[in-house]
């Protein structure tokens, strides 16, 4: 049962948390790689949106927040002397949401600050039961705290896209974008990434 209501159209089947627990090690390299991406994304957001001052202030915040979230999770693979791939993997579940992505200034940034609400759900969804999962205190600790902090990051998202944009316009995108969340979440084979 998650504590807060998400925008995510269909819950994580129980059984995911499985494949991360079976590879701890990869879900670990995996997860850095998406805190560092989920810094970027708010990066991104600052120079492609550099003339809408609603996004300046939460995006520094969040790219900061994201930053630390990296460094703390390559702490802990560094502890276990794991080894880095200096390369990201592409991420399938977030190439199909990007496919879906509209054409158009104010279309694709209403679609990014959208799809970007519902992956920060997701990886929230995914944190907390993993959290849950987990034996060993220190990490059970470390992502029950983490997903305490990610638990608002969706709604940074969502306050910026109100900010721009209708009601209206929010609530039908953030329809049509939830199910094509639920549909890439459901289509991507489980495996030891977050995603
Ligand atoms: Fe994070
Ligand atoms: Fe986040």
């Amino acid at each position: 049962m998650l504590p807060i209501d998400l925008p995510l159209k269909e819950k994580t089947p129980p059984e995911w948390v499985q494949f991360p627990l079976k590879d701890f090690h990869n879900f670990l390299l995996d997860h850095a790689s998406c805190e560092r991406k989920a810094a970027a994304l708010a990066m991104s957001f600052l120079s492609k949106y550099a003339d809408k001052k609603a996004v300046i202030e939460p995006m520094v915040c969040l790219a900061r927040e994201e930053l630390e979230h990296f460094h703390e999770v390559w702490r802990i693979i560094a502890k276990k002397g794991l080894e880095v791939s200096p390369y990201d993997e592409k991420d399938p579940y977030v190439t199909k949401l990007m496919a879906d992505l509209r054409h158009g200034r104010d279309e694709r940034f209403l679609d990014r600050l959208l799809m970007s609400a519902l992956i920060e759900a997701r990886g929230y969804e995914r944190f907390l039961l993993l959290a849950e999962a987990l034996e060993d205190p220190e990490l059970k600790d470390f992502y029950r705290h983490l997903a305490e902090r990610e638990a608002g990051h969706y709604m940074i998202f969502l306050r910026i896209a109100r900010y721009y944009f209708t009601e209206t316009e929010v609530a039908e995108n953030l329809e049509r974008m939830s199910q094509l969340e639920s549909k890439a979440m459901l289509e991507t084979p489980f495996s030891s990434r977050l995603h």
